[in-house]
């Protein structure tokens, strides 16, 4: 298969991430024989610092020719305390969602059994938990009307919500349901907002076409107690663009690590795969950041490719890198030897050899090459 995979890695431990993740996605061509090419572009701080804008025409007009769109991170500190600053790295992003139609952000967060004594919450709580997050992307308070009073004294975000806008993610979800464990819990604040209670409304009346699934609700500040305290209990979590946001961050904890978060951006022609982690500035350049979450989101662009057996082979280097703990010191406090492009290695050389008879142990933990 061709495939053009353009490539935004954007600010701060993004580029590195992303180095990775290409390895991987180059790993399979070779194993599959398929051929992937990977432009790149600029986006975010990196695209303001070169051209003033942080989604440049040119990098819209490639995403809009590629097949798919693998993404670092975004995001600067001289923006994030500057409220006046009047271009910002975000705003590439959100406008790159919006262009492309990205209106469904699907977030798995799984409890690997190899790290459950790495999170910082209790094992027995954690065990099998297998939730996807389904978080609206193009709407919502990200998107509404925003306004400043002239003196800058008052300021509104409106959150706004069509029944349309509402139905197409709820599609996904229920059918993500029906391959999974039959459950939708949708995420909203009913109580107090009136676009909670269009939410409700809408999937309710939807869920008439899913017999086969069960709905049930939960408010926002309920589910994110729920999530650690009982978090075996969800199979698809269906929520508005800010409650996913947020929530979201909070799963990745029963993860072990949020470098371990992928996630992909559908709904247009062309999906948009990339981790749920920021740009980590102050980790930039120094080798570690944990590139697992791009190397995942990668799996899940091989996935809405159709390629599952590809997609299959990375989960399993992944799985083997954490069984080995060939991982960064995120996952590992001790691991402060294993850098972000030694676990690009390894996840690389198992894509190509993938038998434990080609593991050589010992090199693992010497921090050098891995396949004999
Ligand atoms: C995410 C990020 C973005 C968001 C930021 C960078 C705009 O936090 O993808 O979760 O809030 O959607
Ligand atoms: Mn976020």
């Amino acid at each position: 298969m061709k495939k053009m995979i353009a490539v935004l890695p954007g600010d701060g431990i993004g580029p590195e991430v992303t180095h990775e993740a290409i390895k991987a996605l180059q790993a399979i061509a070779v194993a599959f024989d398929h051929q992937f090419s990977f432009p790149q572009a600029l986006v975010g701080a990196t695209a303001i610092d070169a051209t003033g804008t942080p989604l440049p025409e040119d990098t819209l007009a490639l995403c809009k020719e590629s097949d798919a769109i693998l993404f670092g991170a975004i995001g600067h500190p001289k923006y994030d305390n500057d409220p006046s600053a009047p271009v910002r790295p975000e705003q590439g992003l959100l406008a790159l969602r919006k262009e492309l139609g990205l209106f469904a952000n699907i977030r798995p967060v799984k409890a690997y059994d190899t790290l459950l004594h790495h999170s910082p919450l209790k094992e027995d709580r954690i065990k099998g938990t297998d939730i996807s997050i389904y978080r609206e992307l193009t709407g919502g308070i990200y998107f509404g009307e925003k306004h400043r009073n002239e003196d800058g004294t008052e300021a509104s975000d409106l959150c706004v919500y069509s029944k349309n806008e509402i139905e197409r993610i709820a599609h996904l979800a229920f059918q993500a349901a029906r391959s999974r464990k039959k459950k939708v819990t949708l995420v909203d604040k009913a109580n107090v907002l009136e676009s909670s209670r269009l939410w409700r409304k809408v999937v309710t009346a939807l869920s008439h076409e899913y017999p086969d699934i069960t709905l049930d609700f939960l408010f926002v500040d309920n589910a994110a107690m729920q999530l650690i305290l009982n978090p075996t209990q969800f199979d698809v979590i269906l929520t508005e663009n800010m409650f996913g946001d947020i929530l979201s961050d909070e799963a990745s904890v029963i993860g072990g690590s949020i470098g371990l978060l992928a996630s992909a951006s559908v709904g247009g022609d062309i999906g948009l795969f990339e981790p749920i982690h920021g740009s980590f500035p102050q980790a930039t350049g120094k080798g570690i950041a944990n590139p697992i979450a791009s190397i995942l989101s990668a799996a899940m662009m091989l996935e809405h490719f159709k390629l599952h057996k590809e997609a299959h082979r990375i989960q399993k280097a992944v799985e083997k890198a954490l069984e080995l703990s060939v991982t960064t010191a995120d996952i590992n406090p001790e691991n402060t030897h294993i850098k972000t492009n030694q676990v690009g290695d390894f996840i690389e050389d198992y894509i190509l050899n993938p038998h434990d008879s080609n593991v050589n142990f010992q090199n693992i933990h010497l921090g050098q090459s891995t396949i004999i």
